[in-house]
């Protein structure tokens, strides 16, 4: 399919359009009845895509939305995820069909059927049993993304616990924060990981973790399950540490899933906020996996007897929850899971893997695929990709260029491109096209998936006129919709429902609705930054910087940036007796290891400023705006507000 009229590549230009082919059309799982049927009934409608799922108690009840924002889905009925993603596949005859292809980085690999992921789980699940695990208990999960990490996911489901993956690239102290915040019982790691042609330690991180902190105060877990993966040196904890293999090994293979409660937590996952404490995101069991399970199917196109799906997300964010773990899963689709960066050992490892695996749907971020753009088509060339059909992305608006790109250089100029727009905290997608049904836009989410009812706002809760950007908020409650804030109800009110009343939950995102009804993604409206699809805080890293003793003041913005979306860019103060402007080059190659270090790689600045001031209004309020013109490399902006309008200019030539 070829674009139907000349295009300019601007946002509020792009005209390029991919109407489906007729032949995608003709196989297509979504159809275009579904938005009426949701628009007819909007309750009945989800009622149905539960009903895809296994119930052990069937409901009666869809939703009760009497105390919002606290939602309640399929409230009297029972199912157990975990059997949904595993033994109903089995039952059904499809042990042999393989669950995972996973790929380590090094280049081992291993495929495992439903049969065989299901055998484990229940291994695992006894398991987690005999260590004391029960229902409603936390389990911190920070593993690399091997089988292990789904099996633990899946078994922490199955006994009807919740579980808490923390990435492994965060640090110590984030990983304690966790911890603690969830109060964990067990933690499960492994020795180490690969990445980037080297074995990374995660051991000794947990162990720094769990260690007595500066007021002697310790954590409860109990338990930390090592699995083996590099074979690194480990320090022992006798009493607390155990070997995964060693347990597995004599854990029974049997084991029946019993019912929970359709609202029974499932998990737990931390996101950054406006503030600097990471809030942990709960989620349920019934709505969750119906909602992942449907957008799965019908977003991706999914005809699970033949596709090869591969989400590159790991399991430490929600992409890798909802759209490697349960939705796939849950779907008995068959997936691929790499463990590794995507330029090792060379720079075709992705494609490399898609050709191995003949993957046709695959899932991925605009970052990745910048990165790619820029490296140059050559090497994607270099491999057989003619297995794809189907591509989506994630995270971040993806420019219209680069969505071409994807389409023609990845996908043959043939595959259909979904770009999808949710949140951890929306737990599945919100917004997507549906392949075989919608006319592609590139660089537009386009329409809410049906059953989702949204809406381009402005301050006074007016829809804003069709090319006019506003704010995006979610009209109605959804399944797999965020139940709360661990342990803060108030937080939970106060950050997504009070902007326009307990009914509306407010995004933070900013948006347009272009002539059609279709939706553009503007970015952030508040102090969250994206960098490479992840969030992150503003406060969160200003407060790792000033907890450093050089630091006196900072300030943090999201600069633009070509590949990365946006970078960190900071602007830090010293304080006196740091103040030496010869050492401002040190003193930024300091902070940018110091916030690395205590929060985690994908936080360090890309730019550290050492600056005499910062720009405030008189209120004192620092003027994240003008911060941002400098960095990047803009003509500074209205600075009339300022206490003391000298101060950009002092700072443009400190940085310059
Ligand atoms: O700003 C939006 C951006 O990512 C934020 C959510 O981040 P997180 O909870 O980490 O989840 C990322 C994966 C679902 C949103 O508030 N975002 C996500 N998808 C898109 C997007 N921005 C534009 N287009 C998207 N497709």
């Amino acid at each position: 399919m070829t674009a139907t009229t000349p295009h300019i590549d601007n946002l509020l230009h792009e005209s390029r359009r991919f109407p489906p082919s007729d032949a995608f059309a003709e196989s297509a799982v979504a159809t275009s009845d579904l938005y009426e049927r949701a628009a007819a009934d909007r309750e009945g409608f989800w009622a149905a895509q539960a009903n895809a799922l296994h119930w052990h108690t069937p409901f009666t009840r869809v939703l009760d939305w009497s105390n919002p924002p606290f939602a309640r889905w399929f409230d009297d009925g029972e199912l157990n995820v975990a059997y949904n993603c595993l033994d109903r596949h089995v039952e059904a005859g499809l042990g042999d069909r393989i669950a995972v292809h996973w790929e380590g980085e090094p280049g081992d690999s291993r495929s495992i059927s439903y049969a065989e992921l299901t055998a484990e789980v229940k291994k695992a699940a006894n398991l987690l049993t005999a260590l004391g695990v029960g229902q409603g208990d936390r389990v911190a999960i920070y593993l690399p993304l091997i089988p292990e990490a789904i099996i633990s996911m899946l078994a922490v489901a199955r006994i009807g616990a919740i579980h808490s993956v923390v990435f492994g690239g965060f640090s110590a102290e984030s990983l304690r924060a966790r911890i603690d915040d969830a109060d964990a019982k067990l933690v499960i790691t492994a020795d180490g990981g690969y990445r980037k042609g080297r074995a990374f330690p995660l051991k000794p991180t947990v162990d720094a973790a769990l260690a007595p902190d500066a007021d002697g105060a310790t954590t409860n877990v109990e338990h930390v399950l090592v699995v083996e993966r590099t074979k690194g040196e480990v320090q022992w904890h006798e009493g607390r540490d155990l070997w995964w293999h060693d347990e597995i090994a004599v854990a029974s293979a049997e084991h029946v899933a019993k019912p929970f409660p359709a609202e029974n937590p499932l998990f737990i996952l931390y996101t950054s906020g406006t503030t600097g404490k990471p809030k942990g995101i709960l989620h349920t069991s019934g709505g969750y996996l119906t909602q992942a399970a449907f957008t799965h199917k019908n977003v991706f196109d999914l005809h699970p007897e033949s596709d090869v799906y591969w989400s590159t997300a790991d399991v430490g964010w929600i992409t890798g929850h909802s759209y490697v773990v349960y939705g796939p899963l849950a779907n008995g689709a068959t997936e691929v899971i790499y463990e590794g960066t995507p330029d090792t050992p060379h720079p075709g490892r992705w494609w490399e893997i898609v050709q191995k695996y003949r993957v046709s749907i695959l899932y991925a971020a605009p970052t990745a695929i910048r990165t790619f753009m820029k490296l140059g088509r050559q090497i994607p060339q270099q491999f057989d990709l003619s297995s794809l059909r189907l591509l989506g992305s994630v995270g971040e608006p993806i420019n219209p260029e680069a969505w071409v790109w994807y389409r023609e250089v990845i996908g043959g100029g043939l595959t259909p491109v979904v770009d999808t727009w949710w949140q951890t905290e929306t737990g599945a997608i919100m917004i997507s096209a549906l392949p075989g049904v919608t006319t592609l836009k590139p660089g537009s989410a386009q329409v809410p998936v049906p059953g989702i009812e949204l809406d381009v706002v402005d301050e006074r809760f007016r829809s804003t006129p069709a090319d006019e950007g506003g704010l995006l908020v979610i009209t109605q409650p959804w399944p797999s919709m965020l139940r709360g804030i661990w342990g803060d109800p108030e937080r939970f009110k106060e950050t997504y429902w009070s902007t326009f009343g307990p009914t509306t939950y407010f995004a933070g995102d900013g948006a347009r609705r272009d002539k059609d009804g279709d939706i553009w993604l503007l970015g952030r409206v508040d102090d969250v930054m994206n960098v490479s699809g992840h969030r992150l805080s503003t406060a969160e890293i200003e407060s790792s910087l000033v907890s450093h003793p050089m630091v006196a003041e900072a300030a943090v913005v999201g600069a633009s940036d070509e590949t990365t979306g946006q970078a960190v860019v900071a602007f830090v103060i010293t304080k006196a007796s740091h103040a030496d402007a010869a050492a401002a080059e040190d003193a930024a190659a300091t902070l940018r290891a110091h916030v690395a270090q205590q929060i985690g790689a994908i936080a360090r600045p890309r730019q550290v400023f050492i600056v005499n001031e910062l720009p405030k209004t008189r209120s004192g309020k620092i003027m994240r705006r003008l911060l941002r013109d400098v960095a990047e490399g803009r003509e500074i902006g209205d600075t009339t507000t300022l206490a003391d309008t000298h101060v950009m200019s002092i700072i443009a030539t400190t940085v310059r």
